[in-house]
């Protein structure tokens, strides 16, 4: 009875659970999951026994997610669900703004699992050609199209055993999105040019920076292919909303930024001078941890001295902040308004955007910002002042 409560409250009728007991009088039940309302009722009687057996117990410390630094409530929340969740073979999906750790969780998840020992392996949905997906997910036969040369394992075979992350899902288009749900409901997958199937054994850990269920609303995405891999959601805060966290993290990555650097000839370690840190921690960082990392390495590359100052750190932080949170389009005009800096302003910060969310892939940055190649974008790179 106590898990048909958890099911109904968790799906159709979102409520609070109360526990009562003799030991511990009346309390709020706190159960570890996001349930999705639809998935299939197999899959749903399993989840049910495990939930009823391990609901009340805490999971086992888990030494994987370490690396993870918070201090704010929501994170530590997230993390005991992340661990518990860990443990279980159900699919995991991450949603999160860009950099904000959907990644790491992803990782994190694999090492706590009991696949740890078997492959981890990374696909980013967004930056493969629609063309390819299909070949590089499920591989193909020699021959079965043109440049097919060799027979190729596909992404699903390379992580038999362990743990599929399909980075950016809500970027598969359609035609892929009907194979994996296919593959994921059988589990099993057919290379292209192949008339047999044959069995995987993988767990989809799956990450997106946009809200699947209004993907599905605007026809984008599947909704049944969303319900098979939605079984347990992680929603990760932007940082501006983990109160608490972003002092530990300045601390931790500049610790990183200096131990990437060590190697360098004439590198000295840096430090954050007051002003500096003042700088950093009242920044609303809508690029997340990523953007932070990054606006770090660009102080310290910046500055001169063993201290970075709250020059060197106004100079590495990107003009986006400043140019998003005002309205665009309300600006007063006059006094000092002027079009042409403010466009150049708009570009400076959108590209330096898509070269950080592409790890520098200039090919993907220009699809990023919709430019039509990589020489395009040097070019604007190079016009705008980004470095590339
Ligand atoms: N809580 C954290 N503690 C320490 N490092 C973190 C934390 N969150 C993120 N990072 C670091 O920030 C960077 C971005 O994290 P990650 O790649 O996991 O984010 P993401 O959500 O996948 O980003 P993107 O949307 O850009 O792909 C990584 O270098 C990661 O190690
Ligand atoms: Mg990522």
């Amino acid at each position: 009875m106590a898990a048909v409560w958890i099911l109904l409250g968790k799906t159709r009728f979102p409520a609070e659970l109360i526990e009562s007991s003799k030991d511990h009088g009346v309390r709020t039940a706190s159960v570890p999951f996001d349930i999705s309302a639809d998935f299939i009722p197999d899959l749903l009687r399993e989840q049910d026994e495990r939930l009823r057996q391990t609901s009340a117990a805490e999971p086992p410390e888990a030494p994987e997610f370490a690396d993870i630094i918070h201090r704010s409530r929501v994170m530590a929340r997230l993390i005991q669900r992340a661990r518990r969740v860990a443990i279980r073979n159900v699919p995991v999906l991450i949603e999160g703004e860009s950099g904000t750790g959907k990644e790491m969780f992803a990782r994190a998840i694999h090492r706590a699992s009991t696949r740890r020992e078997r492959p981890f392996v990374a696909v980013n949905c967004g930056a493969i050609p629609g063309e390819l997906i299909e070949s590089e997910l499920f591989g193909h036969e020699k021959g079965a199209f043109t440049d097919a040369k060799q027979p190729r394992k596909g992404y699903f075979e390379a992580a038999d055993g362990g743990t599929l992350f399909l980075d950016e899902l809500g970027e598969l288009p359609g035609p892929a999105q009907v194979k994996l749900l296919r593959a994921v409901q059988e589990g099993e997958v057919v290379r292209l040019g192949a008339t047999r199937p044959f069995k995987v054994d993988v767990r989809i850990v799956a990450a997106t920076h946009r809200t699947l269920t209004e993907e599905i609303a605007a026809g984008r995405f599947r909704e049944d292919l969303f319900y098979r891999l939605a079984v347990a959601v992680l929603k990760i805060p932007p940082l501006r909303e983990r109160t608490g966290d972003l002092g530990g993290l300045v601390d931790h990555l500049l610790d990183q930024v200096n131990r990437e650097a060590a190697a360098e000839p004439g590198y000295r370690e840096k430090r954050l001078s007051a002003g500096a840190r003042n700088l950093l921690v009242a920044h609303m960082w809508p690029g997340n941890v990523r953007e932070l990392l990054n606006t770090l390495r660009r102080a310290a590359i910046w500055s001169d001295s063993a201290a970075i100052s709250s020059e060197d750190v106004r100079e590495a932080l990107l003009p986006v902040a400043a140019v998003v949170r005002q309205d665009l389009l309300a600006k007063p005009l006059g006094g000092g308004f002027n079009l042409p800096e403010l466009l150049k302003d708009v570009a400076r910060s959108y590209l330096q955007r898509a070269m950080d969310e592409a790890h520098g892939n200039k090919t993907r940055a220009a699809e990023l910002v919709g430019l039509p190649s990589y020489q395009t974008l040097s070019n604007w790179l190079a016009k705008y002042e980004v470095q590339g």
